[in-house]
């Protein structure tokens, strides 16, 4: 057997903080790194950071950092992220660090000496948001939009350095066609061949100079090199290839699979096999392209507000109940979609009843009856026990099929599988009722031993899925014996023996209130959504922000008039035409046709006024009603939704409106008093 085995994750981009998406494939990749040191592979598991380009830079300078202090921040959330999700990673790459740029810059040059990158001028369409040009044909076959985002590309035009991929193109495209195990799923090796390949390569430009952020060309520093072989080759550089130590890069080199996101295979089986080839070296022995996790059937973005945060589900539900959903609810080939009452029936059901309660039962039964000590088994099977036995002796066949068909979610299937046969079994032997009858003893201690030793082989077989839980399951059971916590320990049924000394703990995972957290995880995503939506109608509406908006008079100012960083100077009897006052809020009500409005009732001294506000995404009725606001009190009034509104409140917003806070006074004061 080839006991090394070299896994990776992709390297993400740290534009944004890490989500659940980014979560699903390192916890998958976790698991197959996990599985094969239980299963005697020496590993070598790689995750990191991709943190240069224009992207990156436009991101940082946007924020008010610099570009290697927002990578910082950023990477340090992955990295805590990572901790926290038990990920077993044994490398942790960043582009940006000395010895991986070294690395690049040397193949940069190495394939630039031998005559495989050669300077020539680009002009293109080009994404910004992806670093990526796109042919014509691309383009068009995207409806004129970049294929992968679907924003708008732009024609950028510069010297530049190219890899001579259509040299290389025949010889890979031979290498998938000879080799079907590389690109996996094999449909993706259809696409890549049919849509790409076939139809003919052009060379690839490997270099930009339109910005800065970016491993420089070593012989001609006004260019950085193009962001994919960079980020590419951190598969190499992170185990030393041409450095002084590379130890690891002997060792582990070529990877046995890559790990990637469906989006990115074309970068993983394209461009990285030809640098591969042109420098000489073995390929990775896989591609693995898995699917996207959307939200509610859409597609996660921070700008719809639908992304879900891990660290808040971990908080809340565990860490290892989190690796499951993820490991088991969606096939790792296909999208899978992420809805969170699925997540809280999964924990309930399969977690705290199937799983948790199938420990805590035996346990309690193996106390209860024989005093926690394990009774042994009668020498012969009845019928009724076989099936348990022989799904439990027989387990680990049908997982290292799953794990090597890379389909976690097939190996947990079979763990469950195994789990439920084994309630039925309760179910069917009826242990309480052996129990009343002394002649059945023998019988009932069979049972008992059974259910331990069934137990014995999930919480080796669920380890590398539920590194928590698996410890704590041992602990129950009485299993000490490192011997028996071993894969090859499972092949055989029976392992575990005879007068062990079982320990009642606490539940494994402890139900959890389906309806309160349903309402908990709905209104998280509400409020992301909302803030989102305010944010984007912001932007959209910069020079009136959103809940203004549709208070205000049509007739605003035009941009032009506006100084660069705020309104223009006015005079003192400008200032005084505005007639502000005090008013006491009596009743606040939605507006039904509105999103944003809510229909607020005034009281102004003796008058009684009706003024229509978007504060709605920031502010309930209860906070406001019986408050003084302060309000522009001689604003022209205005038809919105079939109501007149007669004034404007004033609110104070945050950037970006990520929050808007009315104005009140400081002490109270009678309704209608004017402001000056
Ligand atoms: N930096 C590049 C990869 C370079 S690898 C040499 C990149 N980074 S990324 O941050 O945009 O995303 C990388 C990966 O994160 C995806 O390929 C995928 O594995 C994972 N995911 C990000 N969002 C995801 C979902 N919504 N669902 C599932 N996986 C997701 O591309």
């Amino acid at each position: 057997m080839n006991d090394k085995y070299y896994i990776t994750t992709p390297i993400y981009y740290p534009s944004a903080n890490p989500h659940i998406g980014h979560t699903y494939c390192t916890v998958n990749t976790d698991a197959l790194a996990r599985y094969k040191r239980l299963t005697g592979h020496e590993v070598y598991f790689l995750t990191g950071t991709d943190e240069h380009g224009q992207k990156i830079e436009r991101k940082a300078a946007e924020m008010g950092y610099t570009p290697q202090e927002y990578a910082d921040k950023i990477t340090g959330g992955f990295k805590r992220l990572w901790e926290l999700m038990d990920i077993s990673n044994d490398g942790f790459i960043r582009t940006t660090d000395k010895r991986h740029m070294e690395c690049v810059q040397k193949i940069f040059k190495k394939l630039y000496d031998q005559g495989d990158i050669y300077r020539s001028e680009y002009s293109g369409h080009y994404c910004a948001q992806c670093e990526a040009f796109w042919t014509e044909t691309q383009l068009k076959d995207a409806g004129g939009v970049c294929p992968d985002c679907g924003r708008k590309t732009e024609i950028a035009k510069e010297e530049a350095y190219f890899l001579r991929v259509s040299k290389y193109a025949p010889r890979l495209i031979e290498y998938i066609r000879q080799n079907p195990e590389f690109i996996q799923p094999v449909s993706r090796a259809n696409e890549m061949l049919n849509n790409f390949l076939l139809p003919g390569c052009e060379d690839l430009c490997v270099t930009r100079s339109t910005f800065k952020w970016g491993v420089p060309v070593p012989f001609d520093e006004r260019h950085v090199i193009y962001v994919w072989v960079d980020a590419l080759a951190n598969y190499l550089s992170a185990i030393g290839y041409l450095s002084d130590d590379d130890s690891l890069y002997k060792k582990f080199w070529p990877a046995d699979v890559h790990i990637v996101g469906k989006e990115i295979i074309r970068f993983h089986t394209i461009i990285w096999p030809i640098m591969l080839m042109a420098l000489d070296l073995p390929l990775p022995k896989k591609i693995y392209g898995h699917g996207w996790l959307l939200f509610d059937g859409d597609k996660m973005s921070k700008s719809k507000g639908n992304v879900v945060d891990p660290f808040v589900l971990v908080e809340r539900y565990g860490v290892d109940a989190i690796r499951y959903f993820l490991l088991s609810e969606f096939p790792f080939g296909n999208d899978g979609n992420f809805d969170n009452a699925t997540l809280i029936t999964r924990i309930n059901s399969d977690l705290a009843n199937d799983l948790g309660n199938l420990l805590s039962r035996t346990v309690a039964m193996a106390g209860k009856y024989f005093e926690g000590s394990l009774p042994a088994p009668t020498a012969s099977v009845p019928e009724e026990d076989a099936p348990v036995i022989e799904a439990a002796s027989s387990l680990w066949q049908r997982m290292d099929k799953a794990m090597d068909d890379i389909h976690p979610h097939a190996a947990l299937a079979e763990i469950w599988k195994l789990i439920s046969l084994c309630n039925k079994y309760i179910d069917v032997t009826a242990p309480w009722v052996l129990a009343k009858d002394p002649d059945k003893r023998e019988r009932l201690g069979t049972v008992i031993y059974n259910l331990a030793e069934a137990l014995r082989v999930i919480a080796v077989a669920v380890s590398p899925f539920l590194p928590n839980t698996s410890p704590k399951m041992f602990e129950q059971l009485g299993i000490e014996d490192e011997a028996l916590r071993t894969w090859d320990s499972i092949k055989e049924f029976g392992g575990i023996r005879p007068g062990t000394v079982l320990h009642k703990g606490e539940a494994l995972f402890p139900r959890i209130d389906a309806k309160k957290e349903l309402e908990f995880l709905d209104n998280m995503i509400e409020e992301q959504r909302k803030k989102a939506a305010a944010i984007k109608a912001a932007e959209e509406n910069a020079e009136a922000p959103a809940k203004l908006a549709e208070t205000a008079p049509a007739e605003t100012a035009p941009a032009e008039e506006k100084e660069p960083d705020g309104k223009p100077m006015i005079a003192y009897e400008d200032f005084a035409k505005i007639d502000l006052r005090v008013a006491k809020v009596l009743d606040c009500v939605e507006v039904k046709k509105s999103k944003h409005l809510y229909n607020i009732t005034l009281e102004l001294g003796e008058e009684k006024r009706t003024v229509l506000s978007g504060i709605k995404d920031w502010v309930k009725p209860e906070d406001i009603i019986g408050r003084n606001v302060v309000i522009v009190y001689n604003l022209a009034p205005r038809k919105m939704c079939g109501i007149e509104s007669c004034g404007m409140i004033l609110a104070a917003s945050t950037p970006g409106d990520a929050d808007v806070v009315p104005l009140t006074t400081l002490k109270d004061i009678p309704s209608g008093s004017l402001i000056r």
